[in-house]
């Protein structure tokens, strides 16, 4: 039998730990959505937290284009996803796409770390989702050319993930097996030991 949303939500919600923020344990990336619409103030409050991550010397490169079910934003940014994702994403009524700018604006120099701000940007935006009741999903397997050309992103912009964003949805409506499968499957991590080194592949905790 197919476990239930809340079901679903308590077994990829990772284990609390003692003095670790509860939302970083809570968020995690579903497939499944349901049809409810997400408001325009609480789309407001997840950029409002994107604005505030950290910046290589403050640029603020990231942009995000935002497309709600039935908008022409949607479309572009469902049409460039791949089969497998618009497979799933097509119940999400919110889809974003990032973008980050990699030239310095006080200088013109390449910034390097863009790509990272934007990512540090989309975490934000996902965890301040998470704290609102929403779920979100971030996408690398969509189109790039076809985006960035549908919305004419100009080359000095590289683009970051897609984001699929709604309300967590019933497991079963995944319709096949192996979906149904994924969705799920619990959430694995690597130890702290693997990824925290004192000298390189020395663990430090
Ligand atoms: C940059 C990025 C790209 C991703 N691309 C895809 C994708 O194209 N399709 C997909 O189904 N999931 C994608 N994911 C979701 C990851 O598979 C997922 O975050 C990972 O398995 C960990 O699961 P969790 O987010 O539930 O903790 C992506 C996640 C990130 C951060």
């Amino acid at each position: 039998m197919t476990l239930s949303a809340s079901e679903v939500h308590a077994l990829k919600k990772a284990p609390a730990v003692d003095g670790v923020l509860p939302l970083f344990h809570e968020r995690w990336s579903p497939r499944s959505f349901t049809d409810r619409d997400v408001s325009p103030a609480l789309l407001a409050k997840v950029f409002e937290a994107a604005r505030w991550a950290a910046s290589s010397f403050n640029e603020q490169p990231w942009r995000f284009l935002v497309g709600r079910r039935g908008d022409s934003a949607y479309q572009k940014i469902f049409a460039s996803l791949g089969e497998f994702n618009q497979k799933w994403a097509q119940t999400a009524p919110v889809l974003i796409l990032g973008a980050a700018k990699t030239h310095f604006s006080h200088n013109g120099e390449p910034n390097g770390y863009a790509a990272h701000d934007l990512g540090a940007a989309s975490a934000y935006l996902v965890l301040e989702a998470t704290a609102l009741g929403l779920r979100a999903h971030q996408m690398a397997g969509f189109d790039h050319k076809a985006a960035r050309k549908s919305f004419g992103i100009p080359e000095e912009y590289v683009l970051g993930s897609t984001i699929a964003l709604g309300y967590q949805g019933e497991p079963s409506a995944l319709g096949d097996e192996k979906r149904i499968a994924q969705e799920t499957a619990p959430r694995t991590r690597k130890a702290l030991e693997e990824i925290v080194f004192s000298e390189w592949g020395v663990a430090a905790l």
